[in-house]
């Protein structure tokens, strides 16, 4: 039964939201645009994605300059030199595994360069996977100074694996820097934009928050290479490139080419929470590099820096115009504040050490800055000792919000549909900050975990325990988002995409289910008087949104046999005499969505007749069901 006239606890508009990390290429390679992998020779081998090329007889030569000492942001730049006045030399780009380029569609490229002698000219092709040419442009006239020069062609074929060749002619030599290219039609037709059709899908899940940048990249494998936010915004030219936490060379994760350009950085970010009406939770360092790791910390007297960055954070999101870091945010494009109303101090830390660190970020921040919330870190595990101490310690700190984190099997999500339950509701908020049911696809005989239905229906399950609690658990995030199916360093991830198209995971229909139909408060479901969760394979949630007066009530079924149930309405208000129904199934417990059979686990539409306030439904084997009622 539905106790409609009960109005349960608020459900925040922020509930659920999404979790950004670039882990598995989500950002560079991903869904930030640019199709040019070491764009400005940083990486740590300078010339990793590049190679020499010539045509009809060309030759010429390469040399990377290190100006560290006038430019320590952005040292390296090419000095390219063409030997002969036939044919041509020049520097071929691979991209982020290959280049994606669409029929028909713009491309723009740029770049930076200065004429040291002679009269260079740049000719730009975009090459197919089989050599043919899919489109090209010319450039030409570069002066003695540093310049940016751009040119734009239009691809006469569809590409998933093209690649740039850039190539120089006529005897000289020209210094460049800042190869870029980019499709036109960047996620609402920003510069130095987004993918569209991965941005289109953050969108569409209409998240309440995003969180940003991570995870672990927050930390850094040591504090060297830490994320600072600083370094990520103001020219793209300037933001200094660090190695990315998940570069690897492991095995078939091997991304020993993952660094981050920081091309997407924190205006991005921000501008990105504006564009898909989601609140910005940026995470800082707290002065901790990654615990799994090098466990590195900055000594408690020495956490100055990062509590100013912090401080300076709140006046770039918010601040006056006239103040230095507002006056910034003003100058990059968005004089309006983003309107930051919370940040993260740390990921995934613990201890004392965090504990104590924490307490100096709250204390000058709370008192600077008393109405944006603090997010904590939970550490690794929601069960653990660790997890423990820090409930215990930020709990006497008053901590806003704890971040909580679980990667756990499918059984682990179904036990815990009742863990906030009998919550301590005078203790911190919970951000469930990153949840994912991890099962390895045995049907396949694939040692991998996949996003197969069976995770999402665990998640599902529990998430109704979450909406339910919605006065404990307040904000909520599956992680990671975004994964490239040819550079991923961990699984499941939410969309996973190539260069030119991207899948939503049965997950990702869950998370879309809930975000779409969250309603205002909370009512009561009850099954023979008790809250219901897990008995007869049955978990269940309902709200009702105060605005469309509608009652939503989701419905999801464990069990691998259809169940016919009736809900009963009960309460004053008069419903209207039909429902109409979202239904997310499978039969198959190990069915997942391929870019080639993207919508194998997604929603169906339906709907039906109330009889005497009550729906007589039929639940499907392994089903997740929404049910509208006005
Ligand atoms: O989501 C992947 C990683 O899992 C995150 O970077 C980290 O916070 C967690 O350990």
């Amino acid at each position: 039964s539905v106790l409609t006239d009960s109005r349960g606890p608020a459900i925040p508009a922020a509930m659920w939201g999404i979790f950004f990390e670039d882990i598995n290429f989500a950002a560079d390679g991903g869904l930030y645009a640019e199709l040019v992998k070491n764009r400005s020779f940083e990486f740590a081998k300078p010339m990793m994605a590049w190679k020499e090329i010539t045509k009809d007889g060309g030759a010429g030569s390469t040399l990377i300059i290190n100006r560290g000492e006038t430019n320590a942001n952005n040292p390296r730049f090419a000095r390219v030199s063409v030997k002969k006045d036939k044919g041509s030399y020049g520097l071929a780009n691979e991209g982020f595994r290959g280049m994606g380029v669409f029929k028909d569609k713009q491309y723009n490229f740029s770049i930076l360069a200065r004429q040291l002698s002679g009269n260079v000219k740049i000719h730009i092709e975009a090459v197919g996977a089989n050599n043919e040419k899919l489109g090209e442009t010319d450039l030409q006239g570069f002066k003695s100074d540093w310049g940016k020069y751009t040119a734009s062609f239009t691809c006469k074929a569809t590409d998933a694996k093209a690649h740039l060749n850039v190539y120089f002619e006529n005897p000289g030599t020209v210094d460049i820097d800042m190869v870029s290219l980019f499709p036109q039609d960047t996620y609402k037709g920003r510069a130095n934009g987004l993918r569209a059709d991965l941005a289109e899908k953050l969108a569409a899940l209409k998240p309440g928050f995003i969180r940003f940048p991570g995870g672990c990249i927050v930390e850094g494998r040591d504090l060297a290479n830490r994320y600072q936010w600083k370094k990520t915004v103001g020219d793209i030219a300037d933001r200094e490139l660090i190695i990315n936490r998940w570069n690897t060379e492991f095995a078939n994760r091997s991304a020993p080419d993952y660094f981050q350009s920081y091309g997407l950085g924190f205006f991005e970010y921000f501008q990105l929470a504006d564009d898909i009406g989601a609140e910005p939770l940026p995470i800082l360092n707290c002065g901790m590099a990654c615990q799994y790791n090098t466990a590195e910390v900055a000594p408690v007297d020495q956490t100055d820096t990062y509590i100013q960055d912090a401080l300076d954070l709140v006046e770039f999101a918010n601040g006056d115009v006239n103040t230095k870091w507002g006056g910034l945010r003003a100058a990059m494009g968005h004089p309006k504040p983003f309107n930051l109303k919370m940040m993260g101090v740390g990921n995934e830390q613990w201890d004392a050490q965090y504990v104590e660190r924490y307490k100096l970020f709250a204390k000058v921040l709370k008192a600077k800055y008393p109405n944006i919330k603090l997010v904590t870190s939970s550490g690794p595990s929601p069960d653990g000792d660790k997890f423990d101490y820090l409930h215990a310690e930020l709990t006497k700190e008053k901590a806003d919000f704890l971040d909580e984190h679980y990667y756990q099997a499918p059984e682990w999500f179904l036990k815990n549909a009742q863990r906030y339950d009998n919550y301590d509701r005078s203790g911190p908020k919970i951000f469930a900050g990153e949840y994912a049911a991890h099962i390895k696809d045995t049907k396949n005989n694939d040692a991998e975990y996949k996003n197969t239905w069976i995770s999402a229906l665990a998640e599902a399950a529990f998430m109704t325990g979450l909406e339910r609690n919605a006065d404990v658990v307040q904000m909520a995030s599956y992680a990671p988002l975004l994964a490239h199916v040819d550079a991923w360093q961990w699984r499941p991830d939410l969309i996973w995409f190539d260069n030119l198209r991207s899948v939503g995971t049965p997950n990702y229909y869950v998370q879309q289910i809930f975000s779409a139909n969250k309603g205002t408060n909370v009512v009561p479901v009850k099954m023979d008087g008790a809250v219901v969760a897990g008995k007869d394979s049955i978990y269940s949630s309902a709200s009702m949104d105060a605005a469309t007066h509608q009652l939503i009530i989701k419905v999801v079924n464990t069990s691998s046999v259809a169940q016919s149930v009736q809900i009963d309405l009960q309460g004053k208000g008069k419903p209207q005499k039909v429902y109409s129904q979202i239904t997310l199934s499978s039969t198959d417990k190990f069915a997942y969505n391929t870019l080639a059979n993207p919508l194998k686990v997604s929603p169906q539409q339906g709907g039906g007749g109330i009889q005497a306030g009550k729906i007589n439904t039929s639940l499907q084997p392994m089903s997740v069901n929404v049910y509208k009622v006005n």
